[in-house]
Order: C-alpha cells, then structure tokens, then sequence
C-alpha cells in the first residue's frame, strides 16, 4: 500500500473522532494485507500518550476465532496481524468490516474499532460444471440460441464476472447479456447449421473474465454433440453391378453381395435391401435377397435357356424417421452350360415301307434340337447299329431317314432303327431316338410246295368222299399275297401198269396262286399210288366148279394111302397175302379117309379102302385166302369107290407124289411177293426218311401203317380199263385232296381202323385248297 493511501485511511480516522465524542475508531484495510500492515494509530486517535501505553496494558480484543489485528504498544500503530479474506469472512456481501475493540486498564477503558475490509481482485471467475455437453441435432437452423452456464466470482464490483469469451469456431456466436443484479449471461448463437457427418462433436472453450484491474478469467469446455439427423440417402457402391452367373447355380449360392452405405448414423444409416418390382417381372421368383447383408442367392432354377440374363433393380433403404432410399440396377448374365441334350423329332414317318423300296426312299423326317447355345447346341446325328437305313442330311438340323440297303418283309418286317444325337459341348450329351419302320408286302414271293412230288398212297376201295391226303403250298408273303387258291392243272394220267406184280400209280398237278397282283403260281405233281385191299374171293378154276355144283371123281378100292384123288386150283385177283390162298377140307368133319394140301389144293387118301368104307364119299374144299378178314370160296366134290381102275377117269392122276409141295403158280406169286416186298418196303423206307424230319406228324401217321400191314405185292386183278376223274372243289380257304374210291365200302372201316383223312386240324392244311379225286372204275 502507497502513501498516499495511507494518508486517505488517516483521514477517515480523523473524521470518524471528530464527528462522535464516543470511542469509536474506524479504519479500512484492503483484504490480503501483509502481515504488520499499518491500520491506524490508536495511541493517537485516543489522544493517548505513547508513553501510558504500556502501563496502561492496551490490547486488541475480539470476537472472531483469528486475531487480525493487533497493536504496537510503543508506537500505538494498529496492525494487520493475520491474513484478512473478505470472502471468507463475509460471503455474498458487498459491505464487509471487521469489529474490534480497544481494551485499556488502570482506568479501565473500552473503545470499539471498526476496520471496513476492502476488496480486492483476488478471484477468478470460476464454473461449477466441470464441462458442458449440448446435444444439437444438424437439422437446427442458423439463429437458433443455447443458454450457457454462467460463471461465478467470490469477488464483488467490478471484481466479479464482467464478460464472457467464446473461442474461435464457425459454428456459433457467442451473445452476452450484461445488466440486472446477477450479473452478466451468455447465449450460444448458431451462425451455420451443423453437419454431423462432417464433425460430430465441437469442443468450444467458454472464458469468463472478471472487471478486476488486473482482470482474471475462468473456462469451461462445451462439448456440443451434433445430434444426427436423416440428411443422408443410402448410396450403392456401384450403380450397375454386373454378374455372371452359370445356369444350375445350386440353390443357395451367393452370388453377389450389394453394398450401401449411408453417411448417417444408427437408423438414419442402416439399410435394408430389396427388390423393386417392376411390370411383372418378379425377381424373387429366381432370387433371394438377404434384406440386412444385401446377399443375393439363388432361388430358383437358373436356366440359360429360359431366360439368358435378368435386369434387376434394387433399393436400399434407411431406417430413419423419414426413409431415404436409392436405387441400382443388376444386370445377371446367365452362362450357358451343356445341361441339355439334343432332342430328336420325327417330323414325318413314312411307315410302312414297301420291300421293294428303292435305295434313297425316304422313310421319315427328323430334326434335331439343342437348346443350348454355342458348341453345346451344335449337334452331329447317326443312325446306330447295321440296319438298311441312314440319315441324309438335308440342311443344318435337319435329316432324312433313307433307305440304304434291300429290304426283305419275310426276313425282317420291323426294324428298330437307332438314332443318336450328340453335341459338342464337353462333356458331350447325347439322345437316342427309336424309329420302327414296318415293311409292307410285295408279292415277291411265289407259293411253295415242301416238295416237287407228292406221293399220296390211297387204298383201294376208298369211301367216296374221304380225305386221302392234304397238299399245301406256303406262301411266305402277306395277307393277300399269301392267299392260296388251288387248282388242277391237267388231265390225270394214269400209270397203270397191267402188270399184276407192279404198284398201281397215276400222277396228276396241282397249282397254287397266290392272291397278289400280279399273282404268282407254283406247281406240284402228286403221285397217286394205289395199295391192295382184299376185296376178291378166291376163284375156283375148271374143271371144278364152285359151291353148289357137283364135280365128282372115282378112285379104286385098292388104291394105297397117299393115293392121289383130285387137286383144286384157285386164284385170288387181289395181290400179296389177300391172294396167298390155303386149302382145307371142311366137310366131313372127322373125316379120316381124305386129306388136303393146305397149299397144293391136293387132295390124297390117307390110308386104304376097307369094307365098312361107303361107296361115296362127298367133300366139301374151303379156299381161303390170308387177307383179313379172309375170304373163302367153297368147292364139292363126290368121290366115289370102284372095283377096278379102268372105271377111273385118269386126267389127274399122273401128277407128283410128293406131299405138301407148291404148285408152280404158288411158288412164283411167293417169290413175287417176298421180292415186291422188299422192293416196296425200301421205297417207303426211304420214303420216309426224307419225310421224318418234317413236323408234318399227320403224314407220318398215315404212312407208318402201310409199312406193317401192307407190305403189299402186286396188283393180281385184272381190270382192263381204269378211268380216273379229279373233281377240283374251291372251298374257301380250307381245302384238301380228297381222293373218291367208287365203291360203297367204308374207306374208314378198313382194317387200319383209323380215317385216312388227314388230321384237319394240322394248321399247314388250312392253306391247302380241297381238291376231290374220284376214281371212277377198280
Ligand atoms: C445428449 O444425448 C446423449 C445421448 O445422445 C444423452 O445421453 C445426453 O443426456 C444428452 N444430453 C443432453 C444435455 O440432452
Ligand atoms: C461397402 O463398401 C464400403 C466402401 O465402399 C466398404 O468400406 C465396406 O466394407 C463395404 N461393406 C461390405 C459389407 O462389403
Ligand atoms: C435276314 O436278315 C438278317 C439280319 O436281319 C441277315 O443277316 C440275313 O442275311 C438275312 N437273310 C436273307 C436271306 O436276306
Ligand atoms: C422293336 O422295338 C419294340 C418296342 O420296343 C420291340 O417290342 C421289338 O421287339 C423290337 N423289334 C426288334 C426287331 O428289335
Ligand atoms: C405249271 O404248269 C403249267 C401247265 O403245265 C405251266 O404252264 C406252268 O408254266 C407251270 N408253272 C410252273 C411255275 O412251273
């Protein structure tokens, strides 16, 4: 403190004395004086002399805790003795004084002292907040205002807050309103909007300074948050995304992932995808977008050949208050893979195709497709396997099935023909496709007999009317083609032979015709042999006669035993056994007088004449021949006994003695018939081994009898003249041969016990046309 103020403080001092008679004293003292700072001076203000001072034993009283003052009890000088705080002592007032009193013994004596405390700037403004958050959204306007926290000084006056301060910033202002009883306030003033996205936070230092002379200041840091508004739309990282994907893309594969970004902060940038729809393209169909991550995977079936690539628009979309969206497009180019395989169509079909086709007669009409693009869709077509087809081609895909070989309906009718189609994408795909050609009929093919000769063996006396055999002819063609019509082709010749010993033959030929246009024939000769039946009684030959006239001989009563009487002579007009005749003498019975040559027809005695022997002998010969049933022819003859031989008529008398021997006649038909036989039964033989191979069991059947029971000679009848007339009956389909005996006897009934008509039911015979053979004469 200067002098001068010192001199000032005196001053008031002297005042105060003057102005009251009471012991009063009033000082100033600045606050914070140092420690012996000079107040006043008591001793003299008291009108006191220095020298009483200490006997008087003045001293300082007071009733604060510290002692602020005390006196210099040799000068009288009131001291500052501790440090004085005027906010401490008196907070929040503008007038602070410090009460104090004089104590004064020997009188005792008490003068009270004020001492008026002075301020001083020893305050700063200071903040209660450590600092100070504003949240601010970017959506404010310029203009808009923040109350500020205000600052506090314990100081008072002008020592107390007088301004504020703003640091430097382009955002804000700072408004400070001085005036009324608290002081000065300070408001924010926004001067340019906010962006969040370009600084969040602004960190702005607000000063509060005093009006102290030496001003002092205090700060406070304010934290403006910039409060996020939805100022931001959504932006793709690109605005075409361009893909390629291959077609059959498993389900489930991502096959891009769209990228949005959004400035903004929580809603206002978070994004969900989506498709747009557009028209009625709906790419969810075949795609599947992930709203949160923007993943695309695939949905459906990709197919190149459905559709090769799709433009697809997608959003995305922020979650704020008041959405903001964008777009981009998607181009999904689809690459084509070889997944499918070429497809074959028969475009026309020619079917059937005749047999006589020409090489290049085209049968059908094929093209070929591949769906897919490039070397998978390019395709190559052949016909597999050996077949008497190919394909021609006629432009790119487009192919003739064409006739490369001869065709033949009775080998193959049907063919199966194979076509494969291949690409050439990698790995190649293939396609098969069956064609059936049928083959139609020509009439290629002439009827066939199994053989040029047919050997038809009828017995004779044959029913008129009965089947004695069965001619066919096959015709390997169709339908029409192989309808068989037959007929007669010539008069019948007859082979008979006059010889008896000899088979009796005649042939005659039969054609069978087709019914195609044109038709065609074939013919066959049938070779017509006649077996033996027994069908004639013996016949007794002259001089004896038959049954019922009388031949009669003599012999005479001395003639020995063994005495030749008389030989029957017979023959038979059959052949083989039915004409192998034996002899027997059936009356008497028990004749023991006479007996017979079984064979020889010779009739002997059998011992000599006695007396009781009658004079007449009549016998009765029995010809039988060996055919089954047998036929017989009876002859009587009446022997009579006489004295003398010349009575005896000699004619036969002279003939050989030996017993049981052949005639010549028998003895050649044996030979005749044993070597005919065996002639006959090596013709059948063999016969019937170029037959048996056949399945045609019906002739087999018919023959193998003959062999056993026929195996015949000769032909011993003697007919002059045989005429045989065929007559031919076409009826319908189902014909036969029919060979007519002209006789009444049953055919059926003969010994073989079994119709000579052939089986009807065999199915070669339904072929055969009937054809009726009479013989007219036997
Ligand atoms: C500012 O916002 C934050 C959250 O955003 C909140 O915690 C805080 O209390 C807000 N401050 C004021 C002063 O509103
Ligand atoms: C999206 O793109 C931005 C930059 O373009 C990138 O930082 C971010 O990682 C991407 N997000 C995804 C999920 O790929
Ligand atoms: C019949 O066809 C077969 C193949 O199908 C062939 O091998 C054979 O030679 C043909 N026969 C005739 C006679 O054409
Ligand atoms: C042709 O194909 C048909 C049907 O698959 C079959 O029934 C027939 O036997 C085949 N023919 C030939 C000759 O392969
Ligand atoms: C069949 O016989 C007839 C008459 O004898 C003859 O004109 C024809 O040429 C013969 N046919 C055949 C194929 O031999």
């Amino acid at each position: 403190m200067g002098n001068e103020e010192y001199a000032w403080i005196h001053i008031v001092a002297l005042l105060c004395l003057c102005d009251s008679s009471a012991s009063q004293l009033s000082y100033s003292i600045s606050e914070e004086a140092n420690k012996g700072t000079v107040v006043g001076n008591i001793a003299k203000d008291l009108h006191l002399n220095v020298q009483y001072l200490e006997t008087r034993d003045l001293s300082i009283v007071s009733s604060y805790s510290k002692k602020y003052f005390d006196v210099n009890l040799r000068t009288g000088n009131l001291f500052v003795d501790e440090r004085i705080d005027r906010e401490e002592i008196c907070p929040n007032t503008a007038q602070c004084s410090l009460r104090i009193q004089a104590v004064l013994s020997n009188p005792m004596n008490v003068h009270r002292i004020e001492v008026s405390v002075l301020d001083v700037n020893d305050n700063s403004p200071e903040f209660i907040e450590q600092s100070y958050s504003l949240n601010i959204s970017e959506s404010m306007s310029p203009g808009e205002r923040y109350l500020l926290p205000i600052a506090v000084d314990a100081d008072i006056g002008s020592n107390s807050v007088k301004t504020y301060k703003l640091s430097q910033n382009e955002y804000f202002s700072l408004d400070v309103q001085s005036g009324g009883e608290h002081g000065v306030s300070a408001e924010l003033v926004l001067q340019k909007a906010l962006d969040r996205e370009k600084q969040p936070v602004l960190k702005l230092i607000l000063t509060a300074v005093d009006g102290g002379n030496s001003a002092r200041s205090g700060t406070l840091q304010i934290n403006v948050n910039v409060i996020d508004a939805n100022d931001n739309t959504p932006i793709f990282s690109k605005s075409l995304y361009k893909i390629r994907v291959r077609e059959n893309m498993a389900q489930g594969t991502v096959i891009i992932k769209l990228n949005a970004t959004d400035l903004d902060e929580g809603m206002n940038s978070k994004i969900l995808y989506s498709f747009i729809k557009r028209g009625n393209i709906d790419p969810s169909n075949m795609f599947d977008l992930n709203s949160e991550t923007g993943e695309i995977t695939v949905k459906g079936t990709l197919d190149y050949e459905e559709t090769s690539a799709y433009e697809v628009r997608v959003q995305a979309m922020d979650q704020g208050t008041s959405p903001r969206s964008a777009h981009a497009k998607l181009l999904i180019e689809i690459i084509d893979v070889n997944d499918n395989a070429p497809e074959i169509s028969v475009t026309s079909l020619m079917t059937p195709v005749k047999e006589d086709a020409e090489q290049g007669t085209i049968v059908a009409l094929v093209t070929v497709s591949d769906k897919d693009g490039g070397n998978n869709g390019v395709t190559n077509c052949k016909v597999v396997g050996s077949v008497p087809f190919k394909l021609k081609s006629n432009y790119k895909n487009d192919y003739s099935l064409v006739v490369d070989g001869p065709l033949d309906r009775e080998n193959t009718s049907l063919y199966n023909v194979t076509i494969t189609a291949t690409d050439e994408g990698s790995p190649p795909l293939s396609s098969i496709r069956v064609i059936t050609v049928h083959v139609s009929d020509v009439n290629d093919n002439a009827p066939r007999f199994m053989e040029p000769v047919i050997h038809v063996y009828v017995k004779e006396n044959s029913a008129i009317g009965s089947v004695i055999s069965t001619i066919h002819a096959f015709d390997p063609d169709l339908d029409s083609n192989a309808k068989l019509t037959y007929k007669l082709l010539d008069n019948i010749v007859s082979l008979q032979s006059f010889n008896y010993e000899e088979l009796k033959t005649f042939q005659f030929k039969v054609q069978a015709t087709d019914s195609g246009v044109p038709p065609l024939s074939s013919n066959v000769t049938v070779n017509v042999l006649i077996l033996d039946e027994n069908d004639n009684n013996p016949t007794i030959l002259a001089p004896y006669s038959e049954h019922g006239s009388v031949n009669s001989e003599s012999i005479p009563y001395s003639a020995e035993a063994g005495y030749f009487v008389a030989k029957i002579r017979a023959v038979d007009a059959d052949s083989g056994y039915n004409a192998l005749l034996s002899y027997h003498l059936s009356e008497p019975k028990g004749n023991n007088l006479f007996r017979i040559g079984t064979s020889t027809g010779e009739i002997r005695t059998k011992r000599r004449m006695s007396d009781n022997d009658l004079k007449t002998h009549p016998l009765v010969v029995l010809v039988s021949d060996n055919g089954e049933p047998s036929l017989s022819a009876t002859v009587s003859i009446d022997v009579v006994v006489v004295e003398s031989t010349a009575d005896i008529q000699t004619q036969f008398r002279h003939v050989p003695i030996k017993e049981e021997s052949f005639s010549d006649l028998n003895l050649y038909l044996l030979i005749a018939i044993v070597s005919v036989s065996v002639i006959f039964l090596l013709s059948l033989i063999s016969l019937i081994a170029v037959r048996c191979h056949r399945t045609d069991g019906s002739f087999s059947r018919y023959s193998a009898p003959m062999i056993t029971t026929h195996p015949d000679g000769s032909w011993s009848y003697s007919k002059s003249t045989q005429q045989y007339d065929v007559c031919f009956s076409s009826d319908t389909l189902k014909s036969d041969v029919v060979v007519f005996p002209r006789t009444n006897s049953d055919f059926t009934q003969q010994r073989q016990g079994r119709p000579s008509v052939l089986n009807a039911s065999s199915p070669q015979l339904y072929f055969c046309g009937r054809t009726y053979l009479r013989i007219n004469d036997r």
